[in-house]
């Protein structure tokens, strides 16, 4: 069966972004895969985070994850810091990878601005620790949204410098997964931004833990312009905030975007937006109502996370001892 491995940073609330552009494929790749879902806390660390925060945060999102239908039996779900292979891999992978490459990195380019310099040397090496997290376990597919895919092409650069430098064929190169829709979810407030956890409004972004009223509520302000949908796709042209809003009508009720407009075109904001509303609270809602009961018994969120952490390091370890062997460090 197919390896596939994902990871998400417990930062935040995952949001609407996060479900469609990675876990609802997460949870569909449950089915005739395995699959390994790891929350990706040293990745968080890259950016200061309060560490009381960042635990309730791990376990907030492993509830949410399992909300989601993520199947800690039948597959791996751990927190990343549990499993040391990570770090080990990942200084490795520092030391294959080159400076060229990550000066590539638009994320990395995004989230600076001008200041670069007041940022972690972790925020830079990032997409390295990302490689390591995926080929640890010789993983091959990654399910991921559009904005991850220049740090798996990255992990295959690595891949290939890995392999030659030390004459192995050691790892295979690896295949993102990104949704045919919704690989980008934008912004409520702004179309042409991407829906992200560090977004300053509440209002920009629809989080997986928000009750009907709130869902409703985000979609009636979310931002749009006066004239009704159009027919077809050309008609959303220059209109980013309306095809934002039609591409989760479409992802989330699994039509397209053609369709949507099908059924919808000449309508006026007013009743696609309730109706949107209808079909998003239809999905989320359940997923919040669970996770809160979930975050009840937090003993067994660390027992899960446990577990998983127990069952990853069982894979990895022999791959990352094999790597250690390869470069030349004494074992
Ligand atoms: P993170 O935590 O930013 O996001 C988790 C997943 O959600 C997707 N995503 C989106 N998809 C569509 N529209 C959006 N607005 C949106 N925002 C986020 C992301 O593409 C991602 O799939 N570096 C990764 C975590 C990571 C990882 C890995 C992923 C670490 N190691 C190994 C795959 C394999 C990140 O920061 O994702």
């Amino acid at each position: 069966m197919t390896r596939v491995f994902s990871g998400i940073q417990p930062t935040g609330i995952p949001h609407l972004g996060n479900y469609l552009g990675a876990i609802q494929n997460w949870v569909a790749l449950q089915a005739n895969h395995e699959c390994i879902f790891c929350l990706v806390d040293l990745h968080a660390l890259t950016v200061w985070q309060n560490p009381a925060d960042l635990r309730a945060q791990t376990r907030q999102q492993t509830a949410v994850l399992l909300a989601s239908g993520i199947d800690p039996e039948k597959h791996i779900l751990f927190n990343q810091s549990a499993v040391s292979a990570h770090t080990r891999l990942g200084w490795i992978f520092n030391c294959v990878s080159r400076l060229g490459w990550l000066n590539r990195m638009t994320q990395f380019k995004d989230k600076v601005g001008k200041d670069r310099e007041n940022h972690s040397a972790g925020l830079y090496v990032y997409p390295n620790l990302m490689a390591a997290d995926i080929l640890a376990y010789k993983a091959v597919k990654v399910p991921v949204g559009d904005d991850q895919r220049q740090h798996v092409e990255l992990a295959n650069d690595i891949v290939k410098k890995f392999n030659h430098d030390y004459e192995v064929e050691f790892f295979q190169e690896i295949e993102a997964f990104v949704p045919a829709q919704a690989a980008r979810v934008m912004s409520l407030r702004d179309g042409l931004k991407k829906m992200s956890k560090s977004d300053p409004s509440a209002q920009s972004r629809i989080d997986l833990t928000d009750d009907a009223d709130t869902i409703a509520l985000k979609i009636k302000r979310a931002k749009t312009d006066p004239e009704p949908l159009p027919s077809s796709l050309e008609g959303l042209t220059d209109r980013p905030e309306a095809r934002n809003l039609v591409g989760l009508y479409a992802a989330m009720d699994n039509l397209t975007p053609e369709q949507v407009l099908a059924r919808h075109g000449g309508e006026g904001f007013g009743p696609f937006k309730k109706a949107l509303a209808d079909v998003m609270i239809a999905r989320i809602e359940p997923i919040a109502k669970e996770t809160s009961r979930l975050l009840d018994d937090t003993g067994h969120l660390d027992h899960v996370l446990r577990t998983g952490a127990a069952r990853a390091a069982a894979i990895a370890n022999p791959i990352v001892d094999e790597v250690e062997q390869i470069v030349g460090l004494l074992k």
